[in-house]
């Protein structure tokens, strides 16, 4: 791919405020793929050949159990503020309407828009909405086939010319340009906007193969476009256009410290899995549990950034009793903790992090989280905090929490009584929270 740097450094941006408040949002991922139950990729992995594909899925899709309010009803319960849904993934299938194509829900069993109820009904709760867009079709006739991504494999430079006879990258991408419209035209205010993926540097000339990046979609068309239709909408990070993002979006991975991208802290948002498939997968087995999941919130906002928490409901149209035994459970945390969420960030520089804890911090109440992953024994000790505090509480029924080592413990070998630290007086027994939460009232 050539390295022609687009001009969009100077292109407007999103409005993160909004985002980086709210911290938790619920990713859907639903599709014809929800059918065969076996990851979202299965196409590409099984190599399904498109007329295969088609033929299996589309006009069996029946989700006779689709209860948008249901599922608006479990986001907003478990304390997410927005959404992300798969308007079309990979495989190429639409959820809404469109005018461009005849693979959608309109000609499925369904026979109708799948999409606008959605976000009719999130939006009734107060949740954001964001649209996913795949960049990657393995449906559609334009698309180039230049790579190992996708149903189809070619074997030499000839017979990957040949599977590309007919097809014309620019019409594809004027597709997606189309498609964007209808999405940032027809359904109201977008708050999020994310387009996946971009591989440009994935040439393979051994396997005949070549990457797609902002050449291949026209990103940049792509990108002012978006601008110009719904101007504060936060785009991610993958249409490789550098400089032309608003989020970076780390996945199935959690980052160690606050993303930087050339030495700069950025807006991040971590979008991670139940098990490992993000479209609806009948026989993974290794879930995370509530706990870990909680966890996984409160590390990422104690590191600066959001968590986008994956769901992948049935062919049928439902959220799994997996997937809403997690939410239930994050649910009941976030009822009475969220205050540790929204609002806040990464703590103060200074204040030293306790071991087994995670901290964040809101900055317009000045309160400091203790979010205590395991229970220590009576005392917890905050280092760059002595002094600093004037009033302590659990979060999650307002019980008070007293401040310093009495004498008779402070003169034991091993006290500590450094100034400079804070100690935390705790009941003997953890109280019963996934994570329990001490909230600082800073001076
Ligand atoms: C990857 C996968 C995809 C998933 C996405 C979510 O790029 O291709 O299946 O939708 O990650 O981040």
């Amino acid at each position: 791919m050539a390295k022609t740097a687009p001009s969009t450094a100077e292109l407007p941006k999103g409005d993160t405020r909004w985002f980086t408040h709210d911290r938790f949002g619920m990713f859907i991922h639903w599709g014809l793929y929800s059918q065969g139950a076996r990851h979202e990729w299965l196409m590409h992995n099984e190599q399904i050949p498109v007329e295969d594909y088609e033929r299996q899925y589309l006009k069996r899709f029946d989700p006779d159990l689709y209860d948008p309010e249901a599922w608006a009803d479990a986001a907003a319960n478990a304390g997410m503020k927005y959404f992300v849904i798969t308007t079309k993934h990979h495989e190429g299938f639409c959820l809404w309407d469109s005018r461009h194509t005849d693979y959608k829900a309109t000609n499925t069993a369904a026979r109708r828009d799948l999409l606008r109820p959605m976000v009719d009904a999130f939006r009734a709760r107060g949740v954001r909405v964001g649209f996913y867009y795949s960049l990657l079709d393995w449906h559609h006739p334009q698309n180039t086939i230049d790579d190992r991504i996708g149903p189809y494999r070619a074997r030499s430079e000839e017979e990957r010319a040949r599977m590309n006879k007919g097809r014309a990258q620019a019409k594809y991408a004027r597709y997606m340009r189309d498609q964007v419209t209808e999405l940032l035209t027809g359904f109201g205010q977008v708050d999020v906007m994310w387009f996946d993926f971009s591989y440009p540097d994935k040439d393979r000339p051994a396997d005949f193969t070549k990457g797609k990046g902002r050449l291949a979609w026209e990103s940049e068309k792509l990108y002012k476009l978006v601008r110009r239709l719904q101007p504060s909408v936060i785009v991610d990070n993958r249409l490789d256009l550098p400089g032309a993002w608003d989020v970076m979006t780390p996945e199935q991975f959690q980052p160690r410290e606050w993303v930087t991208v050339d030495g700069e802290r950025v807006v991040w948002e971590a979008c991670q899995t139940f098990s490992g498939s993000w479209g609806y997968h009948r026989g993974e087995a290794d879930w995370r549990d509530t706990d870990q999941l909680i966890r996984t919130l409160i590390d990422c906002v104690s590191k600066g950034g959001n968590l986008l928490l994956n769901v992948g409901p049935t062919g049928r149209g439902e959220f799994d009793a997996r997937a809403l035994d997690r939410l239930t459970g994050i649910g009941a945390w976030m009822k009475r903790h969220n205050r540790s969420i929204y609002g806040c960030t990464e703590a103060p520089a200074g204040v030293r992090t306790p071991e087994d804890c995670r901290l964040t911090y809101n900055p317009a109440t000045g309160r400091l989280y203790v979010h205590v992953f395991a229970w220590p024994y009576m005392q917890l000790y905050i280092d760059g905090l002595g002094g600093k505090v004037e009033y302590a509480q659990f979060l999650h029924d307002a019980s008070q929490l007293t401040l310093g080592l009495d004498d008779w413990r402070s003169h034991q070998a091993g006290a500590s009584n450094r100034p400079d630290t804070l100690v935390v007086n705790l009941p003997q027994k953890r109280p019963d929270a996934a994570v329990p939460v001490i909230e600082l009232f800073l001076k």
